[in-house]
């Protein structure tokens, strides 16, 4: 018994390139093994639920008191019992110990090959800073291609979790956690907040893709620059408006969520909540992006629940930024 669970427990269970019922695709090298290890502790635990819950039912029949009116006499040791059903699941449970400890290990320890890329949180929104600083809204990585992800929030605690790598780690404010994995499918995957961070926690996700050995640097290159690939400023804004996490909070059709609407914004007269009015022109939209406690619109604070963008987006982004605004109408 305990033999053919062992063998069980070495065995990936479902092909790796396909989901179970309980799983999404094993899409990461550590895969297989984990969903070995979680499948032998599962099916430890459904066999001693099933012989213990089904002795209690025997026993219960055998011994009712209808057949027998007089209780039998509890004998009171017995040693190889007592040293079997002590010993054999201790040796159970010490294997669960060592594959859970081998499992850690492996997860904590990032290989020296691995391309690291920064991971920020915030709230709502992930952003991703790679090596050759390009920022972007989604984790884009090779398949075969050891990553390290260092994770930091700038407000919260968040959680950040891939579920086809099966892996995950909390962001949390004032420390770098990090977190590593190796992709071994391309496709495209979900990452996932897992910490219960406010309003939008659900909707904290960010798309992952694996692509094919050598063909991040190309996407990088093409969609990594939002002020390259011919684009205009009002477009680069556009996409720098989607990589930053700006549209966690502020919409452009006109809908509230945590910050107001774009749409219609700039020329607008604000109300602000100390009861003045404000136009939003470049300037205003430039300090409110900077230092987005200074002028705060009636509703929406105070404090303003933005984080600041000082030092995460240049001037030309800034520019671009307005100039986007300028279009949504
Ligand atoms: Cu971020 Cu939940």
């Amino acid at each position: 018994m305990l033999h053919s669970l062992l063998a069980l427990a070495q065995q990936p269970r479902i092909a790796p390139t396909e989901g179970d019922f309980w799983f999404p695709p094993q899409a990461s090298s550590f895969a297989g093994k984990l969903d070995a290890d979680y499948y032998f502790i599962y099916w430890v635990s459904a066999f001693f639920v099933f012989v213990i819950a089904g002795v209690l039912v025997l026993f219960t029949l055998k011994y009712h008191t209808k057949k027998h009116p007089k209780a039998e006499r509890t004998s009171t040791h017995n040693t190889p019992l007592e040293l079997a059903w002590s010993i054999l699941p201790g040796i159970v449970l010490l294997y669960m110990f060592v594959l859970g400890f081998e499992g850690f290990t492996d997860l904590r320890t990032p290989p020296s090959n691995a391309v690291n890329v920064d991971v920020t949180a915030q709230k709502w929104a992930w952003t991703f800073t790679y090596p050759n600083g390009v920022v972007h809204d989604e984790l884009h990585v090779e398949k075969d291609q050891p990553v390290q992800l260092t994770l930091a929030s700038v407000d919260v605690i968040h959680s950040f979790w891939v579920a086809a790598f099966r892996t995950k780690m909390d962001a949390v404010p004032g420390r770098y956690t990090k977190l590593w994995f190796t992709p071994t499918m391309t496709g495209e995957f979900w990452a996932q907040c897992t910490e219960y961070c406010g309003t939008n926690h659900s909707m904290m996700r960010a798309k992952v893709v694996v692509h094919e050995p050598g063909e991040l640097a190309k996407w990088l290159a093409v969609e990594g620059d939002p002020h390259g690939g011919g684009r205009t400023p009002a477009q680069a804004g556009e996409k720098i408006y989607k990589i930053q996490g700006c549209a966690a909070c502020h919409t452009l059709d006109g809908s509230k969520l945590t910050g107001p609407s774009f749409k219609g914004l700039f020329g607008r007269e604000e109300q602000l909540v100390d009861g003045s009015t404000v136009a939003a022109d470049e300037n205003y939209i430039r300090e409110s992006i900077l230092n987005p406690q200074a002028k705060i619109v009636s509703g929406y604070g105070p404090p303003s629940t933005m984080p600041t963008f000082q030092g995460r987006l240049k001037e030309d982004d800034i520019a671009a930024l307005i100039a986007f605004l300028r279009t949504v109408k």
